[in-house]
């Protein structure tokens, strides 16, 4: 599908929710869809009656979990975000894809999830914008959570911030995006929205949050994952594939 059309279509489904974060952070709404077109990859492979299970971890509103179920009809996906205000939203805009069995929704948090599924029982486990928000510890984690409820050959897709391990070149990065947040939203006179924005990036950026690009690939070697891919960096925004 070209951009204009996948626009269209998520525009269509998730509503205003999508045109806003387009405008404040068009790479987080692209990198949902990488994770998407991945995933697609995998699955069109793949016997088309052979149901393919993915548990997109942080859903949010749903914009990810539709690039999710859009990657083909034999896709089921769990959507997994602890905030009821978020996966609300993603219930009512993918209520269709629930009533056809594909879609259930899950309010707990990540880990608390990924430890009551069973060992090598799950296809693909998707993200895109969360594992971010994870204080290092936690994320630690859940990555092992993840390695283990794949299935070998399983995947782990996650669209997210890594940090460029050039300090220096990553600081001048965040410099333009501040300078970004300040010109979209000054322009529709949403200063408290780009209060949040720039306090949340207080929180992305500190030592205990950020995922730092050799570190963090190492870290999915050292769980287990056999290959471990980076690619599609824009500015700090990249597309993590990883092989069990
Ligand atoms: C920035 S949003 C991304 C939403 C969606 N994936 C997207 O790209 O549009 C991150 C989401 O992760 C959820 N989240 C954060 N920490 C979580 C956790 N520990 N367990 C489950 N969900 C979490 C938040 O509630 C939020 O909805």
């Amino acid at each position: 599908m070209d951009d204009a059309r996948l626009d269209a279509m998520f525009s269509g489904v998730i509503g205003q929710e999508y045109q806003t974060l387009k405008l404040i952070c068009p790479l987080a709404a692209k990198m949902s869809q990488l994770v998407g077109e991945s995933l697609q990859q995998i699955v069109s492979t793949l016997p088309s009656e052979q149901p393919f299970s993915v548990i997109d971890l942080g859903g949010g509103t749903g914009i990810t979990t539709l690039a999710i179920l859009m990657a083909g009809e034999s896709v089921n996906v769990v959507s997994v975000d602890c905030e009821a205000t978020m996966q609300n939203q993603a219930k009512h805009s993918l209520r269709k894809w629930t009533g056809q069995g594909r879609l259930s929704f899950d309010g707990r948090d990540a880990l608390n999830v990924l430890k009551d599924i069973a060992t090598a029982s799950i296809d693909c486990v998707a993200s895109a914008y969360t594992l971010h928000n994870f204080l290092d510890k936690y994320r630690a984690e859940v990555i092992s959570e993840i390695y283990r409820v794949l299935k070998p050959g399983g995947q782990f897709i996650n669209g997210d911030r890594y940090g460029l391990d050039d300090i220096s070149t990553h600081t001048r990065m965040i410099q333009n995006e501040v300078s970004g947040y300040f010109k979209a939203l000054i322009e529709i006179n949403k200063l408290d929205v780009l209060e949040h924005w720039i306090v949340h990036l207080f929180s992305d950026e500190s030592e205990n949050h950020v995922m730092r690009e050799t570190f963090s690939l190492q870290q999915l070697q050292q769980a287990g994952f056999k290959d471990v891919f980076l690619s599609k960096r824009c500015e700090v925004n990249v597309l993590v594939v990883a092989v069990k």
